[in-house]
């Protein structure tokens, strides 16, 4: 057998589409400036899948530090991992306003928040302990926890009675194992924009002895008071013990963090192993991440912006019959019924007839019959571009109804 044979007979769960697919719904090209409006096809679209909340992106402040940085420093600088000879007083000096931020005693940079998710999974459990997770854990979550070689316990999303059933198992067997059990759950999840149900979770800290490790990915920058989180947002940064954030999204970046009580981030920084043994975040991206969350926290008026727009976007939809599940956050799903072919259907409509140009999601990453657009609302979104959607929502959801998505309809409206 060679290696090789599954190119052909396995090209993998999305790779299988890649033929019908790919340009199109898999690895599509936005062009021009990041913005509402962008190109594709060579055509103006009004664009709702950039999780580029605040705008910060394209923001001119942003631009510029961003070329002032690389001009001085170049991509290179500093060469190494950081505890090689990678670490410069600018990432600390990051380390130390994130922390601040967050409401932490310190933090670390991670050089991609992917890859730090799996290693603080990987250096916080050894074969004793249990990871307790929700099932609609984000992919770096479940690569972190496949590092694992103890026990994990998955409860349903959300499920909080069954997380106590879980944490009950897993106390069971760590007073067998002599480890202990660590919660994951993510602040903002980003397909249906519900939360993390952060109270709940640490109700229980009453009764089970657990840590909570939360992935806030989309709740960094766009949830709680200041813009510091999902945690924030609850009143429990204190009770949340590590907290990760990434620059992917709101910060418009790249790199990410985590933070925690100092020995925490202490034992952290020695043992990920994906940061020890990899390159330091280069200089521009550190000194655009400061740049970025200078803007955060001096700004309001930007994350004020964005949920401006969040709630004009979510109220005319839902106002309009449409179903957003429980979104409390800027992700705004809008869930329809159908079938994987009317699901196609619609994104060439919204594309070709209506330039909206936004995600969608079917079966199998979500139940046969369901159909998911996902909305990201940003700050440099318009009022008009709000009505502008919602319009044509209202109108795709009576096509639906119709039936008028049917087999031939993508023929008639795909340009060339
Ligand atoms: C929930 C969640 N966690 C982690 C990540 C990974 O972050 P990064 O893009 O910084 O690697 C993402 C996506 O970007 C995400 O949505």
């Amino acid at each position: 057998m060679d290696v090789f044979n599954k190119i052909t007979t396995n090209p993998g769960p999305i790779g299988k589409y890649a033929e019908q697919g790919e340009g199109y719904f898999i690895f599509p090209k936005l062009e021009g400036e990041i913005s509402n409006f962008m190109l594709f096809g060579g055509k103006k679209r009004l664009v709702w899948s950039l999780n580029n909340y605040l705008g910060l992106a394209n923001h001119p402040e942003v631009r510029k530090a961003d070329a002032d940085a690389a001009a001085e420093w170049g991509m290179a600088y500093p060469m190494g991992a950081r505890a090689m000879s990678g670490h410069t007083k600018y990432h600390e000096q990051l380390e130390r306003e994130l922390a601040d931020f967050v409401g932490r005693e310190a933090s670390y940079l991670l050089n991609y928040g992917y890859q730090g998710m799996v290693s603080i999974i990987n250096a916080m459990v050894d074969r004793n302990d249990v990871i307790v997770y929700d099932s609609e854990a984000h992919a770096c979550i479940i690569d972190g926890m496949r590092l694992h070689f103890g026990k994990r316990f998955v409860y349903p999303h959300n499920n909080i009675e069954n997380l106590e059933k879980q944490l009950e198992r897993a106390t069971r067997l760590v007073n067998t194992t002599g480890g202990g059990i660590l919660v994951i759950t993510e602040g903002v999840y980003g397909m249906s924009g519900d939360l993390g149900k952060l109270d709940e979770i640490v109700a229980l800290k009453k009764k089970f002895n657990f840590r909570l490790f939360i992935d806030d990915a989309h709740g960094f920058g766009t949830m709680g008071p200041t813009g510091a989180g999902t945690d924030e947002h609850f009143g429990l940064q204190d009770e949340v013990d590590i907290y990760f954030g990434t620059f992917a999204k709101a910060m418009a970046g790249i790199g990410g963090f985590v933070a925690a009580k100092k020995e925490v981030v202490k034992f952290l920084q020695y043992n990920m192993r994906s940061q020890i043994f990899a390159k330091a975040l280069p200089m521009p991206m550190v000194i655009g991440a400061l740049k970025r969350l200078e803007l955060l926290r001096t700004k309001p008026e930007l994350k004020e912006k964005l949920w401006t727009i969040v709630n004009a976007l979510q109220d005319g939809l839902r106002k309009n019959g449409l179903n957003l599940g429980n979104t409390q956050s800027p992700v705004t799903p809008v869930f329809l019924n159908g079938t994987v072919a009317e699901a196609t259907q619609i994104t060439y409509d919204l594309r070709e007839n209506y330039n909206i140009f936004c995600s969608i999601v079917a079966y199998p990453v979500i139940p046969k019959g369901l159909i998911l657009l996902r909305l990201i609302p940003t700050s440099v979104h318009t009022l008009d571009d709000v009505q502008y959607t919602v319009d044509a929502f209202a109108k795709v959801k009576r096509k639906l109804e119709n039936h008028e998505y049917s087999e031939g309809f993508a023929k008639k409206i795909i340009v060339e």
